[in-house]
């Protein structure tokens, strides 16, 4: 069956054709970052406006490029939460048309479910039962997945999220937005242990809080004077050691919560999706510890870590299916 994927959750709009939840013939993204860049964040009246400028289109090119029609499609999977609520009603509002005038049938999707999917994309599928981590830029979560329509939320950010401290402390080193990709190829220049940096402690063991980590690299560049002037002059030399640093004490931290959770959950399998799960040294981090602990880790590929359409269509497939 040919499931067309809609995503329009934050400033991607995605448009996807994928045949049996595995194989993806189409996948369009049109981001507006470019749009938001100068505002250092999302501005969500933006993506919304330019969701319903290129959704038509969007969607002519994934069904194009899969070489089909629209009305071979047999099901619409689209993202209905969690996300901006405008953009999410544009996703909507055109997937609900689109499946009334062609009479095809509608599923609705849950984003961060959908980025757990993204693992079940590549050659090497997960089995159930396992620990799920969602690290994106608006969520941080822990579940546990019995199956997708058995999902337990285990734990989850009580402030920022992951990826949001990427890019809010590159705001702070004045590198730019979106700061994960910036951060992470900073820190390959940089000294990981230089700077002592924590997360903070939360009162669940298996929720997150990145809000303190941030506010500590904020004071460690406001009382440091090379660092300033740093910043102020665009000379990344003493920046490096800093984005290292908080990059690795992240990093640490997810582990830790993670093979907690496999541990609370008597399971040895963990499935990571999300936009900062892209990061190299995450993964490098991830799989190293998998080989101490005896863990059995999933990533999604590359190109479907960050926002995209085929997560959901496949999701939708599955969903469907049982
Ligand atoms: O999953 P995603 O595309 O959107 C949400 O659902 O939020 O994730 C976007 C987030 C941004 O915060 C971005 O800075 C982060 O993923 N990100 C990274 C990297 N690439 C993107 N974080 C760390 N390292 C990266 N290489
Ligand atoms: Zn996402």
């Amino acid at each position: 069956m040919l499931v067309l994927g809609i995503e329009t959750s934050c400033d991607e709009t995605a448009v996807s054709v994928v045949g049996n939840g595995r194989r993806v013939y189409s996948n369009v993204v049109s981001s507006s970052l470019k749009f938001h860049r100068r505002y250092k964040g999302i501005i969500p009246e933006i993506a919304s406006r330019l969701h319903i400028e290129t959704i038509n289109i969007v969607t002519e090119d994934a069904v194009k490029q899969a070489g089909t029609k629209l009305e071979d499609i047999g099901l619409i999977a689209v993202t209905a939460y969690p996300g901006l609520p405008g953009s999410l009603l544009v996703g909507n509002c055109f997937a609900s048309a689109l499946s009334f005038s062609l009479n095809i049938p509608l599923i609705k999707i849950n984003h961060l479910h959908a980025h757990l999917y993204a693992s079940f994309l590549s050659e090497r599928r997960p089995c159930f039962p396992f620990v799920g981590l969602v690290v994106s830029g608006g969520h941080t979560n822990l579940f546990y997945v019995r199956s997708f329509s058995r999902i337990e939320s285990i734990g989850c950010t009580q402030d920022d999220a992951c990826g949001e401290a990427f890019d809010k402390v590159a705001i702070i080193l004045n590198l730019g937005y979106p700061g994960g990709p910036i951060i992470e190829k900073l820190a390959t220049q940089g000294d990981r242990r230089r700077i002592i940096f924590r997360c903070s402690n939360t009162r669940a063991p298996l929720d997150f809080s990145f809000s303190g980590i941030k506010t500590a690299v904020l004071y460690y560049v406001k009382n440091n004077l090379k660092v300033k002037d740093s910043i102020m002059r665009k000379d990344k030399r003493h920046l490096a050691d800093v984005a290292a640093s908080f990059q690795e004490v992240v990093i640490d931290t997810l582990i830790r919560k993670s093979i907690l959770a496999c541990r609370f959950k008597n399971t040895k399998r963990l499935v990571i999706g999300g936009g900062v799960s892209v990061n190299n040294r995450l993964r490098e981090r991830f799989v190293s510890q998998a080989r101490d602990s005896g863990l059995d880790i999933y990533f999604s590929p590359r190109e479907f870590c960050t926002d995209n359409a085929a997560m959901v269509a496949g999701l939708g497939y599955c969903l469907r299916k049982n």
